[in-house]
């Protein structure tokens, strides 16, 4: 891999399609290399655009305006932070041959829709998921959970993420309220929602999964300790490495992982979303990019998920060896709000074993994260209570 100079005519050039805070600690990481950096969200003043050499806002679900903008900044690799982009634009830029979408084309419109990915896994690889099916009406949806599915369920659009439009369904009478949310908060409306069968799961992992090149140019996989973490609401709240899990269920987590991946195909990191009782393992969904719950590897790992991630797509060798037990708790807004100030900071990071990233988001909402609590202690169980602990101190004020 050749790195030329940032903002000449050799430079090599990173076009991040989606800005949070994901995106913003990837640019970071491609940053460290002297890769140039353009950023691309949906709005101005994104996590990552305070970190790029340019930014720029457009509506990534428009094809055209997809291409417009490759064709502006000619970059070398387009690396989606996000799941809402104009697929199809990716897909005949990667045919062109002149770009490397991360980790391919294929990879991005197949997790994009919950369809393709669980058809793919359950029924072409054959591996354990819950039991599921696709529903296009209120009355499919009730035949499907009456013909096996049962209760409780999940409903879920097929074209969504962090647990928007999701809900978890006990009873019949439930049924029409849960179709008519997924129907109407999910990203796109495909017409269809999934159900899932709930798994009754001892706890949930994202295993954190490396497809990158040894130094025979060989492509290999590499496996981060896996990560626990706990969800309310569909959506991440805390986060710990490494999870405690039986020898077989690691191993087990680890092939599904391996076979996922490898169908995928292409370099980078993948988030690799199972959940475990005792040695029984089931995939749930795979994210291929950095995960939320693993921004802990910020304070556990010598090479944290975003430097794997680049360090992959350069070509680069990889190690995700873990250098400490650590725990992450998310900061959320807690008020609505554009003028605001982050009060606490100074007492939350009294204790050195504590750091704190605040994203730098333009506004607040009462579920927008807004910044990540991270901690190392001697056991996951500490550090869990350290990260929480920090995150309550941090405090959203309006200025307003
Ligand atoms: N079939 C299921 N059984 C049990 N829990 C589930 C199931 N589906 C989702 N969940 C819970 O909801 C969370 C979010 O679901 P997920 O499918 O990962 O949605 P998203 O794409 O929004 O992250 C999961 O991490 C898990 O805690
Ligand atoms: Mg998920």
């Amino acid at each position: 891999m050749k790195i030329g100079t940032p903002l000449s005519a050799n430079a090599t050039k990173a076009l991040l399609l989606g800005s949070g805070e994901l995106g913003k600690e990837i640019a970071i990481s491609l940053q460290r290399y002297g890769v140039e950096v353009i950023a691309v969200d949906r709005y101005a003043h994104a996590p990552a655009h305070h970190v790029a050499q340019r930014s720029h806002v457009i509506d990534m679900t428009d094809a055209a305006e997809v291409r417009k903008i490759v064709a502006l900044e000619q970059p070398h690799f387009i690396i989606p932070e996000l799941e809402a982009i104009a697929t199809d634009a990716l897909a005949a830029i990667e045919a062109e041959g002149q770009v490397t979408v991360v980790p391919n084309a294929r990879a991005i419109q197949l997790t994009m829709n919950r369809e393709g990915i669980r058809v793919l896994v359950a029924e072409t690889l054959g591996l354990p998921t819950s039991r599921y099916a696709f529903a296009s009406t209120l009355e499919e949806l009730t035949a499907a959970v009456n013909a096996g599915i049962g209760y409780p369920c999940f409903i879920k659009p097929t074209m969504s993420s962090s647990g928007k439009g999701q809900s978890m369904v006990k009873s019949a009478a439930e049924l029409e309220v849960a179709w008519d949310y997924a129907k109407s908060a999910g990203r796109v409306d495909t017409g269809k929602v999934i159900v899932e069968a709930k798994i009754d799961f001892d706890f949930e992992i994202t295993l954190l999964t490396v497809r990158a090149k040894n130094a025979q140019g060989e492509v290999e996989t590499h496996f981060c300790p896996p990560i626990g973490h706990r969800q309310e609401h569909g959506d991440y709240r805390e986060s710990w490495q490494p999870q405690a899990m039986s020898e077989i269920a690691l191993a087990r987590s680890q092939d599904i992982a391996k076979a996922v991946t490898d169908n995928i195909g292409g370099l980078g990191l993948f988030g690799v979303e199972l959940f475990v009782q005792g040695d029984v393992v089931w995939f749930s969904e795979v994210s291929p990019r950095p995960h939320d719950t693993g921004m802990v590897t910020m304070v556990t790992q010598r090479q944290n998920e975003f430097e794997l991630h680049v360090r992959a797509i350069l070509g680069l060798p990889v190690s995700t060896q873990q250098s400490a037990i650590g725990a992450s708790a998310v900061i959320l807004g807690g008020i609505d709000a554009k003028g605001f100030e982050f009060q606490g900071l100074a007492q939350a990071l009294a204790d050195a074993a504590v750091s704190i990233r605040l994203f730098g988001k333009p506004e607040a909402f009462v579920h927008r994260r807004m910044g990540v609590a991270l901690a190392t202690a001697s056991s996951t169980e500490q550090a869990r209570v350290k990260a929480s602990d920090a995150a309550k101190q941090l405090k959203i004020v309006s200025n307003n």
